[in-house]
């Protein structure tokens, strides 16, 4: 079909498909594929099924044998292969000169063979999740068939429409062992999610291993008491902590780079630090009256802030240091939100600095801080991503900023030209209620959540590309980003029934052509991909 009759029945299909109706040639995969053409007949993937590669997609080619082994009970066997259909084969290669987007892929599907041609080797990984996807869940009687399990024949062309397809979460007020974040990873990865903010140190936990600095979680990654689900002001009574040493967090990094996925770690600045202040209190504003830094047994917006003494720079450019060679992300997340501003008040050291630097007020003085760090981190060869109230005070020469409280701030760093990543509370604040409240407690305390009301369909709703922009400063929207809050969220099951399906309604903004969307389509293929959700035991939020 050339541009011209594809052009032609795509007004026409849009004339007589009502909008909300399921498009009928939707595949069952969640981010929507930009074009798939499904056709008769499909090709079985049983236990004699082979995986030809080539050389660079030999790491993609061993993920996906751990795959079948799951479901087929036994490794496939791995050839070197130059991409061409064989029979009873799986074939991955790359080929940079296809016409799509970094990250976008070619997959045929034919009772003959699979094809999959990769831009590059995430172009090859994503279509190996589509192709999971397409196939039985694990665990289902058709693996066991005596030919296999049927996949479709299929030709999808797809390409990823955002750079920046994030899950934050928050380990700070809730430790959680490297497993869970690996096996968060792989559910990221199966809906071509991309970037993983991790974030590492809060008011309640330090959780990052600093060899310079062993208080941080000799004394900051651990506290007394939290407060139990269903009573915020209560305290459980019980010492919680836990920390990933730099080698675990080494082994995130691979194992999220192997899925294409780069880790941005969080360390925060200057606020929610009662942690660090804790470990090392000559950080923190030790001149003001009842000075006591602890780590926080309760949620909230904290107090203690870092002073703005050479001491305590020294303290964040090793820090960062650390990170820097741990973490080889470019961007390196600084935080910057909810630091108030009471203690620098009260502070005369603090105050000598705002006259010393000439600054006319607390929020140039976290200004004039952010841009030191900032300097910290070019000097690196990296750059400093911070939420958006390091606008406040002035912004930093080169950072990209987070929106999170409205699109706002978002929209006056495009205007200004630089990087944004989207994450509003109103849509993209994965820790609010998905569901009726009332009806949420019912099933017990462990289904409390900080407060909000985040249905699925309004995560799907949300397009992160302001319309009061022009397309120029819509360049700078990097993506959007789910944000997986702590404070209600004590484990792996809980992060993931809150984070899940709205992480794959966000992915698909995030992924798909705005055309594709469609939520009735969405739901209809969530019914399916709950399929796969169910067979590894995952129970996710609400399906619409
Ligand atoms: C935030 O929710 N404080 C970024």
């Amino acid at each position: 079909m050339n541009s011209f009759s594809r052009g032609v029945l795509f007004a026409i299909s849009s004339l007589v498909i009502p909008a909300g109706a399921v498009q009928a040639q939707s595949v069952p995969v969640i981010p929507a594929p930009m074009k798939a053409e499904a056709s008769t007949g499909a090709f079985r993937i049983g236990k004699s099924v082979v995986i030809r590669h080539d050389r660079a997609s030999a790491s993609e080619a061993q993920l996906l044998g751990g795959l079948l082994k799951t479901r087929l009970g036994v490794t496939p066997k791995m050839t070197s292969g130059n991409g061409s259909l064989k029979a009873n084969s799986i074939s991955l290669k790359v080929d940079a000169t296809l016409a799509l987007k970094d990250g976008g892929y070619r997959m045929t599907i034919g009772p003959d063979g699979i094809l999959i041609t990769g831009k590059d080797t995430a172009g090859v990984f994503y279509a190996m999740q589509s192709l999971i996807q397409l196939a039985p869940p694990a665990g289902d009687a058709r693996w066991a068939m005596p030919d296999g399990a049927a996949v479709s024949s299929v030709r999808i062309d797809d390409e990823p429409t955002f750079g920046w397809r994030g899950i934050q979460l928050d380990v700070g007020r809730w430790f959680l062992p490297v497993e869970d974040i690996k096996k968060l990873l792989d559910w990221m990865a199966f809906h071509k999610l991309n970037v993983f903010h991790w974030h590492l140190t809060e008011d309640q936990g330090w959780r990052f291993e600093s060899k310079k600095y062993p208080k941080l979680t000799e004394i900051g990654a651990w506290r007394a008491s939290s407060p139990p689900y269903g009573n915020r002001n209560a305290s459980d009574g019980k010492k919680h902590g836990g920390f990933y040493t730099q080698q675990q967090c080494r082994d995130v990094v691979a194992f999220a780079a192997k899925r294409h996925i780069t880790v941005v770690p969080e360390i925060e600045i200057p606020g929610h630090s009662s942690a660090a202040i804790a470990s090392y209190p000559y950080l923190g504003n030790d001149d003001i009256p009842g000075f006591a830094p602890t780590v926080m047994n309760q949620w909230g917006v904290q107090s203690n802030v870092l002073a703005p003494k050479e001491e305590t720079f020294k303290y964040i450019e090793d820090v960062l240091d650390e990170v820097c060679k741990v973490f080889p992300s470019k961007f390196i997340h600084i935080g910057g939100d909810e630091a108030p501003k009471t203690q620098w008040k009260k502070s005369p050291f603090a105050q000598g600095v705002m006259k010393r630097e000439g600054l006319k007020d607390e929020e140039e003085l976290q200004s004039y801080i952010i841009k030191r760090v900032e300097g910290m981190l070019t000097k690196r060869g990296r750059r400093l991503i911070g939420w958006d109230e390091i606008r406040e005070g002035g912004l930093s020469p080169n950072a990209t900023v987070q929106a999170w409280r409205g699109e706002q701030g978002g929209i006056d760093t495009a205007r200004e030209g630089k990087d944004v990543v989207m994450s509003p509370t109103s849509h993209m604040y994965f820790d609010y209620y998905q569901a009726d409240p009332k009806s949420e407690l019912a099933k017990g305390p462990e289904f409390e959540c900080i407060g909000g009301f985040l249905p699925l369909e309004q995560v799907y709703s949300y397009y992160p590309l302001p319309t009061v922009l022009n397309a120029q400063e819509q360049k700078k929207i990097l993506g959007l980003e789910g944000q997986i809050w702590g404070e209600y969220v004590k484990s792996y099951e809980k992060a993931m029934y809150l984070g899940f399906p709205r992480a794959a309604a966000m992915a698909e903004t995030g992924w798909s052509p705005k055309s594709r969307k469609n939520y009735a389509d969405f739901t209809e293929r969530l019914a399916k991909v709950n399929e796969h959700y169910k067979a590894a035991g995952l129970k996710v939020g609400p399906l619409k």
